[in-house]
């Protein structure tokens, strides 16, 4: 296979970010090559914002979660002042992970040797380091990420030199503002899945509104036709983030037999979006589809060129889930989305193979694809511009790359 480290590899990549009626699709490379992968990590997931989960998953001081991306295993905690703080859980001294799962802590003791860490990832404790020269406990914390909070969701950053988010996201605000997310809830995160095919054919899948009325045919979803897809013309140039919305046939259409919400609508939502789905992307992990009732959001964490770990949540309108029948209609819910859900993974690990495939193309697009190519003017941007900082600096043929 011919490699990607060249101009002329990531010249054509133009051609995904023309007007849909002329784009191609990314190469297929871009989906299954080791070196590839290693290149995106530096293009993309060293220095983009990263959704790692939601506040509310740890309320309290004290409360903490782990999860992992591109390979780096992380904590998420919440310190003593109530901030969120996110750092790697690589012991400082002999690499052990000093968290596993989630729960509620004074601090973290690494289960190994007993070195002990802050909530803020500070070095507090380190038993019998005494007549070990030059051993400062300052000089051995745990690698803090940047942290900022939006919609109620958690971004990490390993770039210290990161812009901010939020300012990048107006437009998602815009269309998101009446589902007020920052103060909706769900019921608890499950674990994540790990699946075998790469991040993007999930972005991409959950991206798609050309095959809703096809992949899943039938009086489940039948109401959210294909051809009422409808896409923003004013996304601003810089925008980190991008949106679509799919006319429904009827007000509060909702998954599931009686094809009508079965929980509470978001109170202010207004006749017009009540009358549409609403797609919201951040790449590269935030993916959410809301509707009336109900918002699902996807946390995608690449795990490798054709792996990536998913975690699905739910969320509703505020006092939703006190109502005693809440499971239960949330199971019609579930019961009903169930058959969607597996066509969608069925197809995407068919196209993870697919993709693998000498007689994979670039293809081209239906006009009810125009989400696609807001995404890949988001990668293509920054493939193009780590490309040219990477010959910069001579480092072009440098393959596996490191974080700079
Ligand atoms: Fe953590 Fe030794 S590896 S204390």
């Amino acid at each position: 296979m011919a490699g990607f480290q060249s101009d002329a590899f990531f010249d054509q990549l133009d051609s995904s970010t023309r007007g849909i009626e002329s784009a191609d699709t990314l190469p297929p490379l871009c989906y299954t090559d080791p070196e590839f992968y290693e290149f995106e990590k530096e293009a993309l997931f060293n220095h983009e914002w990263l959704c790692l989960g939601r506040a509310d998953q740890i309320p309290e001081a004290g409360d903490y979660f782990t999860t992992t991306i591109i390979g780096e295993p992380l904590i998420v905690a919440r310190n003593r002042a109530g901030d969120i703080k996110v750092m790697s859980a690589v012991c400082q001294h002999r690499a052990m992970l000093v968290a596993e799962g989630q729960g509620n802590t004074r601090a973290f003791l690494c289960p190994y040797h007993h070195w002990a860490y802050s909530l803020d990832g500070d070095l507090i404790g380190a038993p019998e380091m005494e007549r070990t020269e030059n051993f400062d406990k300052k000089d051995f914390c745990l690698p803090t990420l940047k942290v900022e909070l939006w919609q109620g969701f958690i971004f990490a950053n390993f770039d210290p030199e990161a812009e901010p988010l939020a300012p990048r996201l107006t437009a998602c605000d815009d269309v998101l503002a009446n589902y007020d997310l920052e103060n909706a809830k769900g019921p608890e995160l499950p674990e994540g899945v790990r699946y075998p095919w790469n991040w993007k054919v999930m972005m991409e899948n959950n991206n798609d509104g050309y095959h809703a009325n096809r992949l899943h045919h039938g009086p489940l979803h039948d109401f959210v036709p294909s051809g009422l897809a409808e896409f923003p013309e004013d996304l601003p140039e810089n925008t980190a983030g991008y949106y679509r919305t799919n006319g429904t046939l009827h007000p509060d259409a909702s998954f599931n037999p009686t094809q009508k919400a079965v929980l509470p609508v978001f109170p202010k939502l207004t006749d017009a979006e009540r009358n549409r789905f609403l797609f919201v992307n951040v790449p590269p992990t935030l993916s959410l589809v809301l509707t009336s009732d109900l918002v699902m959001f996807l946390i995608l964490r690449a795990d490798g060129p054709e792996h990536h770990i998913n975690d699905t949540g739910i969320l509703c309108a505020p006092g939703a889930m006190d109502d005693p029948s809440f499971q239960l209609r949330l199971d019609m819910i579930y019961n009903a989305t169930a058959n969607i859900v597996a066509q969608d993974l069925h197809v995407d690990e068919q196209v993870q193979k697919g993709l693998r495939s000498r007689y994979a193309v670039r293809g081209r697009y239906s006009w009810q694809e125009r989400a696609q190519t807001d995404f890949n003017d988001w990668v293509v941007k920054r493939y193009q511009t780590t490309w040219e900082r990477m010959k910069a600096q001579g480092r072009d043929q440098q393959i596996p790359l490191r974080a700079v």
